[in-house]
Protein backbone atom coordinates (compact mmCIF):
# COMPACT_ATOMS: atom_id res chain seq x y z
CA UNK A 1 0.00 0.00 0.00
CA UNK A 2 2.72 2.20 1.00
CA UNK A 3 4.91 1.68 -2.08
CA UNK A 4 1.71 2.43 -4.21
CA UNK A 5 1.25 5.71 -2.66
CA UNK A 6 5.09 6.53 -3.64
CA UNK A 7 4.69 5.93 -6.69
CA UNK A 8 1.61 7.68 -7.26
CA UNK A 9 3.74 10.67 -5.36
CA UNK A 10 6.84 10.08 -7.95
CA UNK A 11 4.35 9.56 -10.69
CA UNK A 12 2.67 12.89 -10.08
CA UNK A 13 5.92 14.58 -9.67
CA UNK A 14 6.56 13.17 -12.94
CA UNK A 15 3.72 14.74 -14.95
CA UNK A 16 4.37 18.21 -13.18
CA UNK A 17 8.03 17.96 -14.61
CA UNK A 18 6.99 16.44 -17.92
CA UNK A 19 4.30 19.32 -18.04
CA UNK A 20 6.89 21.92 -17.30
CA UNK A 21 9.00 21.13 -20.40
CA UNK A 22 6.63 20.47 -23.17
CA UNK A 23 7.99 19.38 -26.46
CA UNK A 24 6.13 19.46 -29.74
CA UNK A 25 5.55 16.98 -32.40
CA UNK A 26 9.02 15.18 -33.76
CA UNK A 27 10.91 17.29 -31.26
CA UNK A 28 10.35 15.33 -28.13
CA UNK A 29 14.49 15.09 -27.51
CA UNK A 30 14.38 15.99 -24.11
CA UNK A 31 11.28 14.20 -23.21
CA UNK A 32 12.96 10.76 -25.01
CA UNK A 33 15.80 10.84 -22.48
CA UNK A 34 13.49 11.40 -19.65
CA UNK A 35 11.50 8.12 -20.00
CA UNK A 36 14.24 6.11 -21.08
CA UNK A 37 15.87 7.06 -17.61
CA UNK A 38 13.35 5.94 -15.71
CA UNK A 39 12.22 2.84 -17.36
CA UNK A 40 16.10 2.39 -16.88
CA UNK A 41 16.36 3.02 -13.23
CA UNK A 42 13.16 0.91 -13.10
CA UNK A 43 15.19 -1.93 -14.29
CA UNK A 44 12.64 -2.11 -17.70
CA UNK A 45 14.64 -2.78 -20.85
CA UNK A 46 14.24 -0.92 -23.72
CA UNK A 47 13.86 -1.83 -27.23
CA UNK A 48 16.28 -0.16 -29.56
CA UNK A 49 14.53 1.07 -32.35
CA UNK A 50 15.50 3.93 -35.38
CA UNK A 51 13.21 5.93 -34.31
CA UNK A 52 14.25 9.36 -33.38
CA UNK A 53 12.18 10.05 -30.80
CA UNK A 54 10.02 8.50 -28.66
CA UNK A 55 10.99 4.86 -26.65
CA UNK A 56 9.58 1.32 -26.78
CA UNK A 57 10.24 -1.08 -23.54
CA UNK A 58 9.52 -4.43 -23.06
CA UNK A 59 8.86 -6.35 -20.14
CA UNK A 60 8.99 -10.23 -20.61
CA UNK A 61 6.90 -12.48 -18.36
CA UNK A 62 8.59 -15.47 -16.86
CA UNK A 63 6.03 -18.01 -18.59
CA UNK A 64 6.18 -17.70 -22.69
CA UNK A 65 2.84 -16.13 -24.30
CA UNK A 66 1.40 -13.64 -26.07
CA UNK A 67 3.10 -9.90 -27.12
CA UNK A 68 0.62 -7.21 -25.97
CA UNK A 69 1.47 -3.59 -26.63
CA UNK A 70 0.19 -0.51 -24.39
CA UNK A 71 0.53 2.56 -25.87
CA UNK A 72 0.92 6.72 -24.52
CA UNK A 73 1.82 9.34 -26.83
CA UNK A 74 4.23 12.12 -25.59
CA UNK A 75 4.21 15.56 -27.85
CA UNK A 76 3.02 18.77 -27.18
CA UNK A 77 1.24 21.58 -28.77
CA UNK A 78 1.98 25.09 -30.01
CA UNK A 79 -0.10 27.00 -27.34
CA UNK A 80 0.78 29.59 -24.65
CA UNK A 81 -0.63 28.27 -22.12
CA UNK A 82 -2.78 30.09 -19.64
CA UNK A 83 -3.77 27.54 -17.17
CA UNK A 84 -2.42 29.19 -13.93
CA UNK A 85 -0.72 25.86 -12.40
CA UNK A 86 2.16 26.30 -10.55
CA UNK A 87 3.95 23.60 -13.20
CA UNK A 88 2.67 25.32 -16.44
CA UNK A 89 5.07 25.36 -19.33
CA UNK A 90 8.49 26.96 -19.34
CA UNK A 91 8.66 27.17 -22.88
CA UNK A 92 6.47 29.81 -23.96
CA UNK A 93 4.40 28.73 -26.83
CA UNK A 94 4.45 25.41 -26.35
CA UNK A 95 1.94 23.74 -23.84
CA UNK A 96 0.67 20.25 -23.08
CA UNK A 97 -2.37 20.73 -23.62
CA UNK A 98 -3.70 17.49 -24.70
CA UNK A 99 -2.49 15.61 -21.26
CA UNK A 100 0.08 13.61 -23.21
CA UNK A 101 2.46 14.33 -19.92
CA UNK A 102 -0.46 12.79 -18.28
CA UNK A 103 -0.76 9.50 -20.56
CA UNK A 104 2.91 9.29 -20.49
CA UNK A 105 2.84 9.20 -16.68
CA UNK A 106 0.13 6.44 -16.73
CA UNK A 107 2.12 4.25 -19.22
CA UNK A 108 5.44 4.18 -17.17
CA UNK A 109 3.70 3.72 -13.66
CA UNK A 110 1.61 0.70 -15.28
CA UNK A 111 5.59 -0.33 -16.78
CA UNK A 112 6.95 -0.19 -13.34
CA UNK A 113 3.74 -2.04 -11.42
CA UNK A 114 3.92 -4.88 -14.23
CA UNK A 115 8.01 -5.01 -13.82
CA UNK A 116 7.67 -5.61 -10.49
CA UNK A 117 5.45 -8.64 -11.08
CA UNK A 118 6.92 -9.92 -14.32
CA UNK A 119 7.00 -13.68 -12.46
CA UNK A 120 3.39 -13.77 -12.40
CA UNK A 121 3.02 -12.62 -16.56
CA UNK A 122 2.13 -15.17 -19.03
CA UNK A 123 3.67 -13.51 -21.92
CA UNK A 124 5.37 -10.26 -23.10
CA UNK A 125 3.84 -6.22 -22.58
CA UNK A 126 5.50 -4.01 -25.32
CA UNK A 127 5.83 -0.34 -23.69
CA UNK A 128 4.91 2.12 -26.73
CA UNK A 129 5.74 5.90 -26.07
CA UNK A 130 4.91 7.63 -29.22
CA UNK A 131 5.93 10.91 -30.63
CA UNK A 132 4.44 12.95 -33.07
CA UNK A 133 0.21 12.14 -31.94
CA UNK A 134 -0.72 15.22 -32.70
CA UNK A 135 0.35 15.28 -36.61
CA UNK A 136 -0.47 11.89 -36.87
CA UNK A 137 2.64 10.19 -37.75
CA UNK A 138 4.44 9.25 -35.01
CA UNK A 139 2.17 5.99 -35.05
CA UNK A 140 3.11 4.42 -38.63
CA UNK A 141 6.89 5.12 -37.84
CA UNK A 142 6.71 3.15 -34.84
CA UNK A 143 4.70 0.56 -37.04
CA UNK A 144 7.28 0.85 -39.58
CA UNK A 145 9.97 0.09 -37.34
CA UNK A 146 8.76 -3.60 -37.25
CA UNK A 147 8.62 -3.33 -33.96
CA UNK A 148 5.20 -4.52 -33.34
CA UNK A 149 5.61 -7.02 -35.95
CA UNK A 150 4.69 -10.19 -33.20
CA UNK A 151 2.15 -8.01 -31.11
CA UNK A 152 -1.66 -9.72 -31.17
CA UNK A 153 -3.50 -7.11 -29.05
CA UNK A 154 -2.74 -2.85 -28.43
CA UNK A 155 -4.38 -0.86 -26.13
CA UNK A 156 -4.43 3.07 -25.84
CA UNK A 157 -6.41 6.20 -24.13
CA UNK A 158 -6.75 9.48 -24.22
CA UNK A 159 -8.15 11.79 -21.32
CA UNK A 160 -11.06 13.16 -21.36
CA UNK A 161 -11.88 16.77 -18.85
CA UNK A 162 -15.54 16.06 -19.97
CA UNK A 163 -15.86 12.91 -18.10
CA UNK A 164 -15.41 13.15 -14.34
CA UNK A 165 -12.22 11.31 -12.60
CA UNK A 166 -13.24 8.19 -11.79
CA UNK A 167 -14.94 7.26 -14.97
CA UNK A 168 -14.00 5.29 -18.15
CA UNK A 169 -15.84 5.23 -21.29
CA UNK A 170 -15.40 3.58 -24.47
CA UNK A 171 -17.39 1.54 -27.08
CA UNK A 172 -17.25 -1.29 -29.62
CA UNK A 173 -16.58 -0.09 -32.91
CA UNK A 174 -15.64 3.40 -34.20
CA UNK A 175 -14.34 5.78 -31.30
CA UNK A 176 -13.13 8.77 -33.16
CA UNK A 177 -13.38 10.04 -36.03
CA UNK A 178 -11.25 9.44 -39.57
CA UNK A 179 -10.17 12.80 -40.43
CA UNK A 180 -9.38 14.63 -43.74
CA UNK A 181 -7.85 18.04 -44.37
CA UNK A 182 -8.75 19.93 -48.03
CA UNK A 183 -7.27 22.94 -49.48
CA UNK A 184 -8.44 24.37 -52.41
CA UNK A 185 -6.88 26.66 -54.91
CA UNK A 186 -9.05 28.65 -57.28
CA UNK A 187 -7.11 30.54 -60.16
CA UNK A 188 -9.26 32.72 -61.76
CA UNK A 189 -8.41 35.93 -64.37
CA UNK A 190 -8.34 39.34 -62.17
CA UNK A 191 -10.11 42.43 -63.65
CA UNK A 192 -11.15 46.21 -62.62
CA UNK A 193 -14.40 45.97 -60.06
CA UNK A 194 -16.42 48.18 -62.75
CA UNK A 195 -15.59 45.51 -65.53
CA UNK A 196 -16.54 41.88 -64.60
CA UNK A 197 -16.60 40.80 -67.84
CA UNK A 198 -12.89 41.22 -68.82
CA UNK A 199 -12.04 38.28 -66.19
CA UNK A 200 -13.02 35.67 -64.02
CA UNK A 201 -14.00 36.27 -60.77
CA UNK A 202 -12.88 33.87 -58.22
CA UNK A 203 -15.15 34.92 -55.62
CA UNK A 204 -18.09 33.91 -56.84
CA UNK A 205 -16.79 30.69 -57.31
CA UNK A 206 -16.11 30.55 -53.86
CA UNK A 207 -19.69 31.44 -52.76
CA UNK A 208 -20.92 28.59 -55.46
CA UNK A 209 -18.43 26.08 -53.53
CA UNK A 210 -19.48 26.99 -50.15
CA UNK A 211 -22.95 26.44 -50.74
CA UNK A 212 -22.50 23.04 -52.62
CA UNK A 213 -20.46 21.81 -50.30
CA UNK A 214 -23.05 21.82 -47.90
CA UNK A 215 -25.60 18.72 -49.25
CA UNK A 216 -22.38 16.30 -49.32
CA UNK A 217 -23.20 15.22 -45.87
CA UNK A 218 -26.79 16.20 -45.78
CA UNK A 219 -28.13 14.82 -48.92
CA UNK A 220 -25.84 11.52 -49.83
CA UNK A 221 -25.02 10.11 -46.01
CA UNK A 222 -27.42 8.26 -43.50
CA UNK A 223 -28.96 10.93 -40.84
CA UNK A 224 -26.57 8.61 -38.65
CA UNK A 225 -23.52 8.76 -40.03
CA UNK A 226 -21.98 11.70 -37.64
CA UNK A 227 -20.05 12.97 -40.41
CA UNK A 228 -19.02 16.50 -40.39
CA UNK A 229 -17.47 18.73 -43.28
CA UNK A 230 -16.22 22.16 -42.46
CA UNK A 231 -14.89 25.06 -44.27
CA UNK A 232 -12.54 27.00 -42.28
CA UNK A 233 -10.81 29.29 -44.47
CA UNK A 234 -11.42 30.95 -46.89
CA UNK A 235 -8.83 33.94 -48.24
CA UNK A 236 -9.11 36.47 -50.93
CA UNK A 237 -8.87 39.79 -52.58
CA UNK A 238 -6.80 43.03 -51.47
CA UNK A 239 -9.40 45.95 -52.39
CA UNK A 240 -12.72 47.32 -53.16
CA UNK A 241 -12.08 48.31 -56.70
CA UNK A 242 -10.52 44.91 -58.06
CA UNK A 243 -11.60 41.15 -58.83
CA UNK A 244 -8.69 39.26 -57.59
CA UNK A 245 -6.99 36.81 -59.75
CA UNK A 246 -7.06 33.60 -57.27
CA UNK A 247 -8.77 32.42 -54.02
CA UNK A 248 -7.93 29.64 -51.72
CA UNK A 249 -10.20 27.49 -49.12
CA UNK A 250 -9.09 25.00 -46.56
CA UNK A 251 -11.64 22.88 -44.48
CA UNK A 252 -11.78 19.45 -42.66
CA UNK A 253 -13.97 16.67 -42.99
CA UNK A 254 -14.67 13.89 -40.12
CA UNK A 255 -16.25 10.34 -41.00
CA UNK A 256 -16.85 7.20 -38.97
CA UNK A 257 -16.69 4.92 -41.53
CA UNK A 258 -14.42 3.58 -44.63
CA UNK A 259 -17.12 3.37 -47.20
CA UNK A 260 -18.64 7.20 -46.08
CA UNK A 261 -14.62 8.71 -46.31
CA UNK A 262 -14.28 7.41 -49.64
CA UNK A 263 -17.99 8.93 -50.49
CA UNK A 264 -17.26 11.65 -49.26
CA UNK A 265 -14.29 12.89 -50.56
CA UNK A 266 -15.38 11.51 -54.28
CA UNK A 267 -18.69 13.97 -54.12
CA UNK A 268 -15.80 16.52 -53.28
CA UNK A 269 -14.03 16.01 -56.38
CA UNK A 270 -16.87 15.62 -58.51
CA UNK A 271 -18.65 19.12 -57.47
CA UNK A 272 -14.92 21.03 -57.43
CA UNK A 273 -15.16 19.30 -61.03
CA UNK A 274 -18.67 20.49 -62.32
CA UNK A 275 -18.07 23.70 -61.05
CA UNK A 276 -14.66 24.98 -62.73
CA UNK A 277 -16.53 23.43 -65.59
CA UNK A 278 -19.43 25.80 -65.72
CA UNK A 279 -17.31 28.64 -65.17
CA UNK A 280 -14.23 27.84 -66.74
CA UNK A 281 -11.95 28.75 -64.04
CA UNK A 282 -9.17 26.54 -62.55
CA UNK A 283 -9.77 24.60 -59.30
CA UNK A 284 -7.12 22.77 -57.66
CA UNK A 285 -8.30 20.29 -54.75
CA UNK A 286 -5.15 19.01 -52.90
CA UNK A 287 -6.16 15.94 -50.55
CA UNK A 288 -4.26 15.23 -47.02
CA UNK A 289 -5.50 11.87 -46.01
CA UNK A 290 -5.35 11.82 -41.90
CA UNK A 291 -5.66 8.81 -39.58
CA UNK A 292 -8.65 6.58 -39.87
CA UNK A 293 -11.15 5.87 -36.81
CA UNK A 294 -10.30 4.25 -33.60
CA UNK A 295 -12.12 0.86 -34.37
CA UNK A 296 -12.55 -1.03 -31.09
CA UNK A 297 -12.07 -4.80 -31.11
CA UNK A 298 -15.49 -6.64 -29.54
CA UNK A 299 -13.38 -8.92 -27.58
CA UNK A 300 -10.69 -6.55 -26.38
CA UNK A 301 -13.22 -3.64 -25.55
CA UNK A 302 -15.01 -6.32 -23.22
CA UNK A 303 -12.03 -7.40 -21.50
CA UNK A 304 -11.17 -3.77 -21.40
CA UNK A 305 -14.62 -3.04 -19.43
CA UNK A 306 -13.85 -6.20 -17.07
CA UNK A 307 -10.25 -4.20 -16.18
CA UNK A 308 -12.05 -1.07 -15.56
CA UNK A 309 -14.15 -2.27 -13.46
CA UNK A 310 -11.67 -4.08 -11.53
CA UNK A 311 -9.45 -0.92 -11.14
CA UNK A 312 -12.44 0.92 -9.65
CA UNK A 313 -13.51 2.89 -12.35
CA UNK A 314 -17.36 3.72 -13.11
CA UNK A 315 -17.29 3.02 -16.64
CA UNK A 316 -19.70 3.67 -19.59
CA UNK A 317 -20.69 3.30 -22.84
CA UNK A 318 -20.02 6.83 -24.41
CA UNK A 319 -20.87 8.01 -28.02
CA UNK A 320 -18.05 8.27 -30.87
CA UNK A 321 -16.35 11.90 -30.82
CA UNK A 322 -15.41 13.46 -34.12
CA UNK A 323 -11.80 14.01 -32.92
CA UNK A 324 -9.06 12.24 -34.42
CA UNK A 325 -6.33 9.74 -33.02
CA UNK A 326 -3.65 8.16 -35.04
CA UNK A 327 -3.89 5.25 -32.40
CA UNK A 328 -6.64 4.18 -35.43
CA UNK A 329 -2.80 3.43 -37.65
CA UNK A 330 -2.26 0.20 -34.89
CA UNK A 331 -5.86 -1.07 -35.18
CA UNK A 332 -5.37 -1.26 -38.86
CA UNK A 333 -2.95 -3.82 -38.54
CA UNK A 334 -3.46 -5.10 -34.82
CA UNK A 335 -7.08 -5.55 -33.10
CA UNK A 336 -6.75 -3.76 -29.76
CA UNK A 337 -8.78 -1.67 -27.64
CA UNK A 338 -8.64 2.73 -26.51
CA UNK A 339 -10.55 4.13 -23.92
CA UNK A 340 -11.30 7.47 -22.82
CA UNK A 341 -10.47 8.14 -19.23
CA UNK A 342 -12.02 10.83 -17.08
CA UNK A 343 -9.58 13.79 -15.98
CA UNK A 344 -12.17 16.27 -14.94
CA UNK A 345 -12.60 19.44 -16.79
CA UNK A 346 -12.91 22.42 -16.80
CA UNK A 347 -11.62 23.25 -20.31
CA UNK A 348 -11.44 20.85 -23.17
CA UNK A 349 -7.93 19.22 -24.89
CA UNK A 350 -6.78 21.81 -26.89
CA UNK A 351 -7.48 24.75 -24.51
CA UNK A 352 -4.81 27.06 -23.27
CA UNK A 353 -6.31 26.81 -19.53
CA UNK A 354 -6.21 23.24 -20.11
CA UNK A 355 -5.64 21.05 -16.95
CA UNK A 356 -5.45 17.41 -15.79
CA UNK A 357 -6.64 16.08 -12.19
CA UNK A 358 -3.94 14.50 -10.50
CA UNK A 359 -6.61 12.18 -8.89
CA UNK A 360 -7.03 10.64 -12.26
CA UNK A 361 -3.59 9.54 -12.53
CA UNK A 362 -3.17 6.45 -10.43
CA UNK A 363 -6.24 4.88 -10.88
CA UNK A 364 -5.49 4.82 -14.71
CA UNK A 365 -2.38 2.89 -13.81
CA UNK A 366 -4.17 0.16 -12.13
CA UNK A 367 -6.50 0.13 -15.17
CA UNK A 368 -3.87 -0.26 -17.21
CA UNK A 369 -2.07 -3.08 -15.02
CA UNK A 370 -5.25 -4.85 -14.42
CA UNK A 371 -5.54 -4.88 -18.00
CA UNK A 372 -2.39 -6.08 -19.22
CA UNK A 373 -2.76 -9.47 -16.83
CA UNK A 374 -6.42 -9.98 -18.37
CA UNK A 375 -5.22 -9.63 -21.61
CA UNK A 376 -2.06 -12.24 -21.16
CA UNK A 377 -4.45 -14.86 -18.86
NI1 LIG B 1 -4.14 14.04 -27.54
Amino acid sequence: MTDEKALENFLIDYRRKMHQHPELSTEEYQTTADIRRVLTDHGIPIVETPLKTGVVAKIKGATKGPVIALRADIDALPIVEQSGVPYASEFHGKMHACGHDFHTSVILGAAILLNQQKEKLHGTVLLIFQAAEEIAQGASKVIESGVLNDVEAIFGFHNDPSLPVGTLGTKVGELTAAVDRFEINIKGNGAHGAKPHEGVDPLVVIAQIIQAFQPIISRNLAPDSHAVLSITQVHSGETWNVIPDRAYLEGTVRNFSAENRTKVEHRIRATLEGIALANEIGIELIWHASCPSVTNDQKWTEVSLKASEEAGFATRIIKESAIGEDFAYYQEKIPGSFVMIGSGGPYELHHPKFRVDDRALFPAVKYFEALAFKVLA
